[in-house]
């Protein structure tokens, strides 16, 4: 049967599994994501050129633990295993093989050594990766070869078995944080499967605005009507930008002013909808009540569910009035995986715009699709500016960046302020469009202070500046000593801030975001 996906991708439950797919596809080739129950039937209908077995958070030992069909690694096309992936084909091999990391936990970057495989084509001997795993393979099992090991070989970090064209890896090739990430993944599907490119970005955009505009016209017919609400942010102004010509009157745009945006954030989204013919309303009548239900709480996941509550309840409103029917979301693959709502992956943070529950029918065009995706569309609509010119922002905003301590309209009005400075100084040191987001957080943790002479017992403010593809991993931007020093100096000239901290972790552990 026709298969329009070369590499199947069994879903072990890992964060990582949709940043595989997301690779793959950045590489130029389909890829599919199915759980280890469906894999087996998938693979016999469509014969796909290779399979990845995904990480995952069990232990092969778990008695829940995802399960692999057997035939699936028999199959007769190569399979590349990756962490709980690399695990399973030990532990099937040989059910001892695998042990408990005997430090605790591996997590983050390690040095590992690289010998002669297929896979390590075009890398160094010596490369950093990113580790993240609870067991580990202790003894390669027969008829593999360890190809990789950590420095001073006490970690086997892969192995490969040629001839039944099995091959594993213990870190994860698939992330940022490990160097050169894609190589491996394409030394895997061009050299060890022989896919061929199948994935065009130029076809793929005219494609993807074609099948979105038209998939969205026949779901609302002649006489639906949708809503979409507008941040100004990439992914929901360039669904907008891509709808409002086949939808027309059906497509009721409009941006909820949260009280929690940027400065100057609103004039910037109303020109930036003027440009791509997108007809918003501003909505700001709400901005109060935000702050109050947000203010409630100092608990993260509660105020992200009490910013929800309102942000549910002004679409509910707004349904009503334009007699809505159905309700269209700019929410993307990643959204979807850090908010549990796909396959295994655990609940990272509540997204404020994710199963809202509103009684209408929902449509999230780019459900399936990554950030690099949505912002090639955004520069083939002219809208260029709002990948290159602005960063992104969470929906619940500044709300997120009050830490610690009740969110106030002052406390709001010290981090919009703090984010603007900041934002002048990276961009006068032509920095800012190099950092893939900056975020100015308060601290609710008071700190004592002097300041003419006298006490001050105020607030430390933190900078974040981070650098990524998708923001399902993170790198920290590292600013000058220079910048660093004038964006201090600026920012305590506000009398309640004390101290300024800077923070470069990684994603993982450290989301991008402080709540
Ligand atoms: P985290 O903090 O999860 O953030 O590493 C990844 C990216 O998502 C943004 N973010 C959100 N965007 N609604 C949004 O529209 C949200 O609730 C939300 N939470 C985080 C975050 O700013 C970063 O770009």
């Amino acid at each position: 049967m026709n298969n329009p996906f070369q590499i199947l991708i069994v879903d072990l439950g890992s964060q990582y599994t949709e940043v595989i797919r997301r690779s793959l596809r950045y590489l130029g080739f389909h890829s599919v994501i199915l759980p280890p129950s469906k894999s087996l039937k998938w693979a016999e209908v469509y014969k796909p050129k290779g399979i990845i077995l995904s990480g995952g958070s069990a232990s092969v030992y778990e008695i829940d633990a995802p399960k692999i069909p057997k035939e699936l690694l028999s199959f007769g096309v190569p399979v590349l295993g990756i962490c709980y992936g690399m695990q399973w084909l030990a532990y099937i091999n040989n059910k001892s093989t695998v042990h408990k990391v005997p430090e605790g936990k591996s997590y983050g970057p390690v040095e590992v050594s690289l010998r002669k495989s297929k896979l390590f084509v075009n890398l160094s001997s010596q490369i950093n990766a990113w580790s993240s795993h609870g067991d580990s393979v202790k003894k390669a099992p027969t008829g593999f070869k360890i190809i990789a090991t950590s420095k001073g070989g006490k970690v086997i970090e892969a192995m490969e078995n040629t001839k039944e064209k099995l091959y594993a890896v213990q870190f994860h090739p698939e992330v940022e944080q490990t160097e050169d990430e894609n190589i491996i993944l394409n030394n895997f599907v061009k050299k060890i499967c022989a896919c061929k490119q199948d994935y065009f970005k130029k076809d793929a955009i005219k494609t993807i605005c074609k099948e979105i505009g038209e998939n969205t016209k026949n779901i609302l017919g002649d006489k639906g009507v949708a809503i979409i609400g507008v941040s100004g942010g990439v992914d929901s102004t360039t669904l907008a930008a891509i709808l409002t010509p086949v939808l027309g009157k059906q497509l009721k745009a409009f941006l909820v002013d949260t009280g929690g945006m940027r400065k100057g954030e609103i004039e910037k989204v109303k020109s930036i909808a003027k440009k791509a013919k997108i007809n918003l309303e501003v909505i700001s009548k709400y901005k109060n009540k935000f702050i109050e239900n947000v203010g409630k709480s100092i608990n993260a996941e509660e105020k992200r569910k009490n910013f929800r509550e309102v942000y549910g309840e002004v679409f509910k409103e707004v349904a009503k009035f334009y007699g809505a029917t159905h309700m269209i979301q700019g929410t993307l693959a990643t959204d979807l995986i850090e908010s549990g709502s796909t396959g295994k992956s655990a609940l990272i943070k509540t997204h404020h715009n994710v199963d809202l529950k509103l009684g209408l029918k929902e449509i999230m065009p780019f459900a399936d699709f990554f950030k690099f995706e949505v912002r090639d569309i955004a520069r083939s609509f002219g809208l260029g500016e709002l990948v290159s010119g602005r960063q992104p922002f969470p929906g619940p905003g500044l709300y997120l960046r009050v830490v610690g301590v009740p969110v106030t309209t002052e406390l709001l009005e010290i981090v919009r302020e703090a984010d603007d400075e900041v934002r002048k100084i990276l961009e006068k040191h032509n920095l800012y469009n190099k950092i893939s987001q900056t975020i100015v957080a308060l601290l609710g943790t008071k700190t004592v202070g002097v300041k003419g002479d006298g006490r001050v017992y105020g607030y430390s403010l933190v900078v974040r500046t981070v650098e990524t593809a998708d923001f399902m991993t993170v790198k920290g931007f590292y600013l000058p000593p220079i910048v660093c020093e004038e964006i201090t100096n600026t920012l305590v000239k506000h009398p309640k801030i004390v101290r300024v901290l800077y923070d470069w972790t990684t994603k993982p552990p450290a989301t991008t975001e402080f709540e």
